[in-house]
């Protein structure tokens, strides 16, 4: 009975009476791909122990099947303030409602993916486990909750939990070996360069497009992947990997006292402890764990106090990187120690503004460059400031591309979409715009874009611009917040082309947007459920049903950060 059909029968009485072997469930709740590569990983693994897997997106698992679960594995990432990624969100709710089964010696196994510069790291993992554990699962193996780099503890956490799982799989699954799996969807071919493996790709545009005296720095990068095998689609991104200010690791090195030759390791790499802190450590993105680390590093009573206090730990690492951690507490410390309070510097990803049909092989961002002054220093975001301000055009700079099926075209290319894109937003749309372009598709196109201010801050003017006199843009709505008195967002546009918005909408238009998660993709949420009730005759919960369908639908899709 090796085919998907077992799937369903599970667990449950076969035709000849015999009860057939449940598999090992892997579920994966991801939001930009982690998750996914963990469940994927822990698939092959049990499958090359000959154990039988069914590895299922979240958001595609039916909850009726929960009842015949036996084995269960949940991989989830935790993004914003402890909220599950989308995809996660339906089951995450269902566990928690009346209608959960009971799970009475159900065996689980929980990883989590977050981060911990975020307050409630890991928090969706957390729920999830104590859920399934209210319900009657009995958890077999401790969860893990992983940080950025948490490639080398999910390779342990599987090796752990397959350990623990395959006496009980195999024994009960004897000798069948009914492997079922549900493909995960690859539209792009995958590539030899990888996160671990990034392309050395050169660094050809680096142009400033705000004004002047626009409050923000926006640059367009263009890089070129000629000589590599990197393909990506609209809606993917790009990992970069980048260097730290030389500036600030020499200011480092001179107040801990270090020489800059120091030999250090980091991971399987023997190199200078200069050129560690330059290429391989985090330096910028402030996470509460290195202050835990380095306090006890140092032994320094101030920042051990601080540790003591989670609340105050947190508003201090919001107002600092690492670095200015370090020079406003200079320790006599060893290189090495150093180095192991650091984590590993973390690619950034950045969604892509272009499309291979136009660019070939090009790779274009849209890249915000992260400034604000403190301390009597101007900061610069890492990732944003290297690209803004250190590296040179011709520079080399290290990157992959990491697919996002959750952000895609229409599959027809006669459906209507609406993109709301304000600041860097705007990243993924262009590259939709370029591929519906050279495509000549024939749906729709509607774009709302915002900035502060017209002169300044309107992105991709002429371009957008000559998309509408050509056509391909049917309708284009812009915000500038700060052109007048009152603050005018994208979402008031949209509130005020509500009846159109809704009429795209019925006629089977894609809703998709790209941008800050805190506050922007929450209001566009809420405009769009009045538009809902205002044109489409609904109430609260209707609306959100509506909306709710459309996601299900895969037609509302969000790029958000
Ligand atoms: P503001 O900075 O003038 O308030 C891109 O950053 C644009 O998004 C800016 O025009 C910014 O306006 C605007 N913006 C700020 N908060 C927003 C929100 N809650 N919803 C939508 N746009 C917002």
């Amino acid at each position: 009975a090796a085919n998907a059909n077992t799937a369903a029968l599970a667990g449950t009485v076969g035709p000849a009476g015999a009860v057939e072997a449940a598999p090992l469930t892997i579920l994966y709740g991801s939001q930009t791909g982690n998750a996914k590569a963990v469940a994927s990983q822990l698939k092959s693994q049990a499958e090359s122990r000959g154990l039988s897997v069914k590895l299922v997106n979240m958001a595609d698992y039916k909850t009726s099947a929960l009842k015949k679960e036996k084995f269960l594995t949940i991989a989830v990432s935790t993004y914003g303030e402890g909220e599950p990624p989308e995809d996660a969100e339906a089951l995450h709710a269902f566990l928690a409602s009346k209608k959960a089964p009971k799970l009475d010696g159900v065996k689980v196994a929980v990883i989590g993916l977050g981060d911990t510069s975020y307050e409630f790291f890991c928090q969706t993992a957390k729920d999830f486990e104590q859920r399934l554990t209210k319900l009657g699962a009995d958890v077999i193996y401790q969860r893990a909750d992983l940080d950025v780099d948490y490639e080398e503890q999910a390779t342990q956490w599987i090796v752990g939990a397959l350990d623990v799982f395959e006496p009980d799989l195999k024994a009960q699954q004897q000798s069948q070996t009914n492997v079922v799996s549900m493909p995960l969807s690859a539209s792009v071919a995958q590539s030899q360069y990888t996160k671990q493996n990034p392309f050395a790709a050169e660094l050809s545009v680096v142009q400033k497009i705000t004004g002047r005296e626009s409050s923000k720095d926006v640059r367009h990068i263009e890089l070129s992947l000629d000589g590599s095998d990197i393909t990506y689609a609209p809606g993917d991104s790009l990992g970069v990997y980048f260097l730290n200010d030389e500036v600030l690791v020499d200011q480092v090195l001179a107040a801990l006292e270090i020489s800059p030759d120091t030999s250090v390791t980091v991971g399987n790499d023997t190199l200078s402890v200069r050129d560690a802190l330059i290429e391989k450590l985090e330096l910028t993105q402030s996470y509460p764990g290195f202050v835990e680390k380095y306090a006890q590093a140092t032994n320094n009573a101030k920042l051990l106090t601080l540790v003591a206090d989670k609340a105050q730990l947190r508003v201090y690492i919001e107002a600092r990187q690492i670095f200015d951690v370090i020079l406003q507490n200079p320790a006599n410390i060893e290189a090495q120690t150093l180095v192991d309070c650091c984590r590993k510097l973390q690619a950034r990803l950045y969604s892509i503004a272009s499309s291979q049909a136009e660019v070939e092989d090009e790779v274009h961002l849209t890249v915000g460059l992260v400034e604000f002054d403190t301390f009597d220093e101007t900061h610069f975001g890492g990732c944003s400031g290297y690209l803004a301000n250190r590296a040179e055009e011709g520079a080399r700079v290290k990157v992959f591309s990491e697919h996002n099926d959750n952000f895609r075209l229409p599959a027809s290319d006669e459906t209507p979409i609406i993109m709301v894109g304000p600041g860097t937003g705007i990243a993924p749309f262009r590259a939709f715009l370029q591929e519906r372009d050279v495509r000549e598709a024939s749906g729709d196109n509607w774009l709302f874009f915002g900035n502060p201010n017209f002169t300044q801050d309107f992105l991709y003017q002429l371009e957008i611009q000559g998309y509408v006199k050509s056509g391909l843009l049917n309708q284009v709505d812009l915000a500038f917040s700060r052109d007048q008195a009152q603050k005018i967002y994208v979402q008031d546009r949209l509130r005020e082309k509500g009846e159109a918005v809704f009429a795209w909408l019925e006629k089977g238009a894609h809703f998709y947007v790209c941008g800050d998660a805190n506050r922007m993709a929450k209001d566009v949420h809420q405009a769009l459920i009045d538009i809902v009730k205002a044109h489409g005759g609904k109430d609260d919960e209707q609306a959100e049903q509506y909306l709710k369908e459309l996601r299900s639908q895969n037609r509302y899709q969000k790029d958000v950060y």
